[in-house]
């Protein structure tokens, strides 16, 4: 292990520079970019989506993840600790709080979901065709493969931060990436298939407004597990010796390019077989397994999928898993087994609601709250929705007003001394980051909340942050089942 902080070496740190660019861009590359993106992309309008959503990804994005990165390095410490550590007041401390909270509370459901993929990876090798609703619906069904999900990641993250994830996200990641080239191939190849690159390459730029922004600003924040305080908690193992800036910029294009190639991966193949790119979070779990089984040995291609999907959650689990970790190992820091351990079987236990709210339990299916049904859509919208959106707010007037961006400029200077030096016109990339940090995030970020929170919407549905969940309701399953 790379024990440069000597002060730190209890709570681990990243062996190696690929180390962190491996085990970071297995947090961001998820359900968000494989399951999410696609649908997101087909309800907003195809390529026009997809270009807002890489302006947001970079101008708004990248310098979050920079602002996260900073405040984790320079603390050494989990999201709580970070802002203590800094000088941050109670406001920030708090923040810190909803950090841990968030990254725990989305766990529990992120968990749910990531088990239907195991089922659906076990239904292709069996070749035996789950119906979406009866599936979700049926509680003995869901509740093992949730639990195998949970014990999976609770390994993992109990053999520590070099031993564990950065092992295991060297292992999956590249095999994530190889599984995903082999799903394009066929579906490149498939009668038809220029439909589809057609809707997701040629813009048709009278579909961006306000809403699409939005979408593609909570879509950018969901994918790069940036407002999360996770990038703190991650920067935290990061070595001065690295390379914030171009680390991040590593991260945050490796999470873009996996979500692009999730669009090359679906819309060939949802055109070629006369679908609807819109039909909404049911596109994965019901539109898929359907077009898998009109291709010729379409079980291995499934297999494959599914099975992609379920390593795309559990490197993002993984990380969820890790922020809470964190803060009982900054405690004490023989306590990561035993934490993640307890840690983990809270997560499971409280994730059992939302396991039973598709349909399992008429209780918690039909439970109302913040205009949301069902246990685990009102914990998504509570947790990876508002609280993610007011976390990054928060994050960016704490580095752009209070512990200040020179601060962050001096920690991101280490590792990257060019930070400052005037590049194009006598301007300095951190004069152009501080910007950002300053004025733009907040006012952006402000907006995406009062979307949020329904000002803008003329019909009250859609949160900036829509959500792994929401493709289980009955309805959408039903409808795209009749496709
Ligand atoms: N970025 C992940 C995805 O796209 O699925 C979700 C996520 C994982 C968010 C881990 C936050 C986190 F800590």
């Amino acid at each position: 292990m790379n024990n440069q902080d000597s002060s730190e070496e209890n709570r681990g740190q990243w062996g190696s520079k690929l180390g962190f660019i491996m085990a970071a861009a297995g947090s961001a590359v998820g359900l968000g970019n494989i399951w999410r993106f696609p649908y997101v992309t087909g309800e907003n309008g195809g390529a026009a989506f997809v270009l807002v959503y890489l302006a947001c990804v970079f101008f708004i994005g990248v310098p979050l993840l920079y602002v996260e990165l900073s405040l984790g390095r320079a603390s050494g410490r989990n999201p709580v600790g970070a802002f203590k550590k800094t000088g941050g007041g109670l406001p920030f401390i708090l923040t810190g709080v909803l950090c841990l909270m968030a990254c725990f509370f989305v766990l529990t459901y992120y968990g749910v979901i990531a088990g239907w993929t195991i089922s659906y990876a076990w239904s292709e090798v069996t070749q035996s065709s789950l119906v979406f609703s009866e599936y979700t619906s049926n509680t003995a069904s869901v509740l093992p493969v949730f639990a195998v999900f949970i014990a999976l990641t609770i390994w993992i993250v109990s053999a520590g931060v070099e031993k564990g994830i950065e092992k295991w996200s060297k292992i999956l990641m590249p095999l994530l990436f190889v599984m995903m080239v082999v799903i394009i191939v066929r579906s490149l190849t498939l009668d038809g298939a220029e439909k589809g690159l057609k809707y997701y390459l040629s813009p048709d730029f009278s579909k961006i407004n306000g809403k699409v922004v939005l979408m593609a600003l909570g879509q950018a924040f969901f994918s790069l597990s940036v407002g999360w305080g996770l990038m703190i908690t991650y920067g935290s193992y990061m070595p001065k010796s690295q390379n914030i800036v171009t680390n991040g910029l590593w991260v945050a294009s490796a999470d873009t390019l996996v979500a692009i190639l999730a669009g090359f991966m679906v819309f060939p193949a949802v055109f070629a077989f006369g679908m609807d790119p819109g039909a909404g979070p049911g596109l994965t779990f019901v539109t898929l397994p359907k077009v898998f089984a009109q291709m010729p040995a379409g079980w291995v291609f499934g297999t494959i999928f599914f099975c992609l999907l379920s390593v795309a959650a559990l490197t993002s689990s993984i990380s969820m898993l890790e922020v809470p970790v964190s803060y009982f190992v900054d405690k004490k820091s023989s306590a990561r087994k035993k934490s993640a351990i307890i840690v983990g079987i809270v997560a499971f236990l409280i994730g059992i609601p939302s396991a039973m709210s598709k349909g399992g339990s008429e209780f918690f299916s039909n439970l109302e709250f913040f205009g949301k049904t069902g246990f685990l859509d009102i914990m998504d919208q509570v947790f990876g929705t508002l609280a993610l959106i007011f976390i990054s707010l928060m994050l960016s007037i704490y580095v752009g007003w209070v512990w200040k961006p020179a601060s962050a400029i001096k920690e991101i200077e280490e590792g990257c001394p060019w930070f400052s030096k005037p590049l194009v016109g006598g301007i300095a990339p951190s004069q152009v980051w501080a910007f950002f940090i300053k004025y733009i995030c907040p006012i952006v970020i402000s907006l995406v909340l009062l979307n949020a929170l329904g000002i803008f919407s003329e019909k009250e549905s859609e949160p900036a942050e829509p959500t792994p969940e929401e493709q289980t309701s009955p309805e959408d399953n039903a409808s795209s089942e009749s496709q």
